[in-house]
């Protein structure tokens, strides 16, 4: 599969951050209080009985490896060959109950209603068409199946919200001697992302309507929230909200 010249951009800056992913906060997990956090959110939105589970954008494996140790079967995909190589090692202990391969969230390489769920972390804000992946991700689910999204509010909107990302983003430049603001994608690519930015929970969810996707609900992740911040040195705290919401929904 033949990538855009934006998706090939994209997929280098991934090969790049790979190996230093797991290490950053909100990213890798940090803590076993961390991950039993996680597995209690996932379990309580997935059930307990074992599914067929899509995590697209998977990265290093961080949705797919949490849902294989609950017992699911999990396919995750991704257009970063560095980033799947990470997960490949760390997910090797689950067999064949768990792949990782190259793919695009907007072109599924899978054909219609293969799965029971799909989840995925963080991808959304990274797409040139989030509507045309929402529309694969139903495309490849079955009739009742369950679409799972899970987004940050990263809390750059309003003055007061500015003001800490500045002073944060100044402890963490006096710390580790590095520049927080230098961001990897270029100006050309950004113009091309829609979801680029700190948007809204709301605006996900209007456009997972529009795509069709039903029984639509927020799932509160208040003990994720707590693990994470608990794990993160203030300055971190400062910089970012770290507000984190799942919007789960349906195949109807
Ligand atoms: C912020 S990381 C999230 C990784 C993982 N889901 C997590 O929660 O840790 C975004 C990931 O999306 C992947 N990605 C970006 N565009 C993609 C696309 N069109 N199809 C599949 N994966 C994509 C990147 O390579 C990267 O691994």
């Amino acid at each position: 599969m033949e990538l855009t010249e934006a998706k090939q951009h994209i997929a280098e800056q991934w090969n790049q951050w790979s190996v230093s992913y797991d290490k950053q906060y909100a990213h890798g997990l940090k803590s076993c209080v961390e991950s039993e956090a996680w597995k209690k959110v996932l379990a309580l939105t997935l059930g307990n009985k074992p599914r067929r589970v899509l995590d697209v954008g998977t990265g290093t494996g961080f949705l797919a490896l949490l849902l294989a140790e609950l017992g699911h079967h999990c396919t995750g995909l991704d257009i970063s060959c560095k980033m799947l190589e990470q997960a490949k090692m760390k997910g090797a202990r689950f067999g064949d109950r768990l792949v990782f391969d190259f793919g695009d969230a907007e072109a599924l390489p899978l054909p219609d209603s293969c799965m029971d769920v799909v989840v995925n972390r963080h991808l959304l804000w990274t797409l040139p068409d989030p509507q045309k992946a929402l529309a694969e991700w139903l495309r490849v689910l079955k009739p009742g199946g369950r679409i799972i999204v899970i987004n940050g509010v990263w809390g750059s909107i309003g003055v007061w919200a500015k003001a800490k990302r500045l002073i944060g983003n100044i402890m963490i430049m006096l710390a580790e001697r590095r520049n927080p603001w230098k961001d990897g994608y270029s100006n050309e690519v950004t113009k091309q992302l829609p979801l680029y930015g700190d948007v809204p929970p709301e605006e996900i969810l209007k456009l997972m309507q529009e795509t069709g996707i039903g029984d639509l609900h927020m799932v509160p992740m208040r003990l994720v929230e707590q693990t994470e911040n608990a794990a993160m040195p203030v300055r971190y705290r400062i910089a970012y909200s770290h507000r984190r919401y799942i919007i789960a929904g349906k195949k109807t």
